[in-house]
């Protein structure tokens, strides 16, 4: 098998993989890992330790808890357009000066130690509370309670993750705020299950 290098490709991803790297480094410095392809929108706040291993697109508006595992092609819609008027286009909007399509319904949050899997989208309204799963391929429209398993198109609750003394521990180690220090210092509390 014969491997053909592009030097020019290889440079033009290396210098553009640099300047996202900078770009989210800098902007969430306690992140762990962002994808340095994903596009980022406005007050987007990443918690700590929260990896987003593949590219996604997050727009204006989330909050996104610390140690989330996310995984690729997430996609963060925070606003729709009102189609009440004769033109549904922003372009259109912008350039006569009138009315904004934007219909807003609040900041879109994904709770603390919550698992997103692939090609996942949350539209406005929707949000996730702490310890919560979203299976591959969901289209999450609304809000779910801590511990909720959700899957689907639209999402719906699956499963609940734990049972109440299990929830009940989870929420109270506040795990997720403790620095590298304290969870290494505390490997075993990480190696039990909750059930
Ligand atoms: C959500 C998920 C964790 C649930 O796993 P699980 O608890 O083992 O769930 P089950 O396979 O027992 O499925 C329970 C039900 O939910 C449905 N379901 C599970 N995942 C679904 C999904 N992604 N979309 C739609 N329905 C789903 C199943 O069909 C099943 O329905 P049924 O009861 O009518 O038969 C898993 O299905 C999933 O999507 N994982 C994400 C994997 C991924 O993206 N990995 C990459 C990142 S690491």
């Amino acid at each position: 098998m014969r491997v053909i290098f592009n030097f020019k490709i290889i440079l033009k991803n290396l210098i553009l993989k640099l300047f996202f790297l900078i770009k989210y480094k800098y902007r969430f410095k306690k992140a762990s890992f962002i994808h340095p392809c994903s596009n980022i929108g406005f007050n987007v706040k990443i918690g700590k330790g929260t990896r987003i291993n593949g590219i996604c697109f997050i727009s204006n508006e989330t909050m996104i808890g610390n140690y989330c595992a996310i995984a690729h092609n997430f996609r963060v819609r925070h606003r729709n357009h009102s189609i009440n008027y004769p033109n549904i286009q922003d372009y259109l909007q912008n350039k006569l000066g009138i009315s904004s399509l934007t219909v807003f319904k609040g900041k879109i949050e994904v709770g603390d130690g919550s698992w997103i899997g692939d090609n996942v989208t949350f539209l406005p309204g929707a949000g996730i509370g702490k310890g919560c799963v979203v299976g591959a391929g969901s289209v999450v429209t609304k809000k779910f309670d801590d511990f909720s398993v959700i899957a689907g198109n639209p999402a719906v609750l699956i499963r609940t993750r734990f049972d109440k003394k299990g929830q009940h521990e989870f929420l109270k180690s506040k795990w997720w705020e403790w620095d590298v220090k304290k969870i290494k210092k505390n490997a075993e509390f990480f190696n039990t299950t909750l059930n």
